[in-house]
């Protein structure tokens, strides 16, 4: 894979995001085009038939109520420090169990992976959410890419380790790196994607730039930000939140409202931006994706493996 050096700001999608349902009604995949320093991104055929038509959250919004420990544990804090992370030059190690391991530039991960907007519902483990216009592509993709080899099982996903720009990893409040990961069906599944950016603009940094996991039917803490390692491997990785508190947060955590938090239910939520008259919202099983997931836990006891 010997991509030209692009830097992240020639690959990065610039679609004008000004008539939200201009795009909408052409997107789809969205694909890269134009040389270094004129990339641009094209908006193409149809919108995804993953994308939910519920209202997204404003870019205000998802913006600056965050959770990005790395950069401190309140929620305005990853907006207001964020800024100092370098994103240019990145690139992700991607190794274990695959047939071509290496050091891989972000524009050499993001080669010839097709960039849709997908506009998903997001359910954070502590009971608020979201609808984010997300811009990324496929992990089964880049996994398919690099050669997923047959003994492999599970996905695992490491954050930068830099603290001299992110203040939060200065304290030991989490175990850095942050650590994720999926059972590798979870991850080839079509719903789940990196995304490289939200309202057509690359990411923001508090949202994890320049590239993060999204995974939508379960709790946000799964999906990790700023991601510089991907490893494929045969045994179910620690994963941070779990090895913090086991009892709290499962390697799973598929969003179930049935399957209540140990300090607080879960069978509700309540909406980021709907306003203090609207009331909570009942939380979907999945988060809405059921029909997309529920066969990959066939057989599966969901309430002793949240
Ligand atoms: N990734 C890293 N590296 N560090 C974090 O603290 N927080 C997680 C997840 N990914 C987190 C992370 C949690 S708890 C949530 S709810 C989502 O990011 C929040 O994503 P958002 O800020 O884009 O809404």
């Amino acid at each position: 894979m010997n991509a030209p050096k692009l830097g992240w700001s020639d690959v990065t999608p610039k679609s004008v995001f000004l008539n939200r349902r201009a795009v909408i009604a052409g997107a789809g995949a969205m694909a890269i085009a134009g040389s270094v320093g004129q990339a641009q991104a094209q908006v193409a055929a149809s919108t995804s038939r993953f994308s939910t038509d519920e209202a997204p959250n404003t870019l205000e919004e998802i913006t600056s109520y965050n959770n990005f420990y790395e950069f401190g544990t309140g929620k305005e804090d990853p907006a207001r420090n964020a800024a100092a992370l370098t994103v240019d030059p990145w690139s992700i190690v991607i190794d274990g169990l695959v047939d071509r391991p290496g050091t891989y530039d972000l524009a050499d991960v993001m080669k010839d992976q097709p960039l849709e907007e997908r506009i998903y519902r997001f359910r954070c483990v502590e009971a608020w959410s979201m609808v984010v216009p997300w811009i990324g592509f496929e992990l089964a993709g880049l996994l398919n890419r690099v050669g997923v080899q047959p003994s492999a099982k599970y996905v695992a996903f490491e954050t930068l380790v830099r603290p001299e720009e992110m203040p939060g990893q200065r304290a030991p409040i989490l175990e850095w790196p942050y650590r994720e990961g999926l059972r590798l069906d979870e991850a080839m599944n079509p719903l789940t994607i990196l995304a490289t950016g939200l309202y057509g603009e690359e990411m923001p940094k508090q949202n994890g730039a320049p590239i993060r996991l999204v995974v939508p039917w379960k709790y946000g803490f799964k999906s990790i930000k700023s991601i510089v390692k991907i490893s494929v491997v045969a045994d179910q990785p620690q994963t941070t939140w779990n090895m913090l508190q086991p009892s709290e947060y499962g390697f799973y955590s598929n969003v179930n409202p049935t399957v209540d938090h140990p300090r607080w239910s879960q069978a509700s939520e309540r909406r980021i931006g709907a306003g203090l008259f609207a009331g909570r919202q009942d939380t979907l099983m999945f988060n809405g994706y059921e029909e997309q997931v529920a066969a990959l836990y066939a057989g599966m006891d969901l309430a002793a493996n949240y």
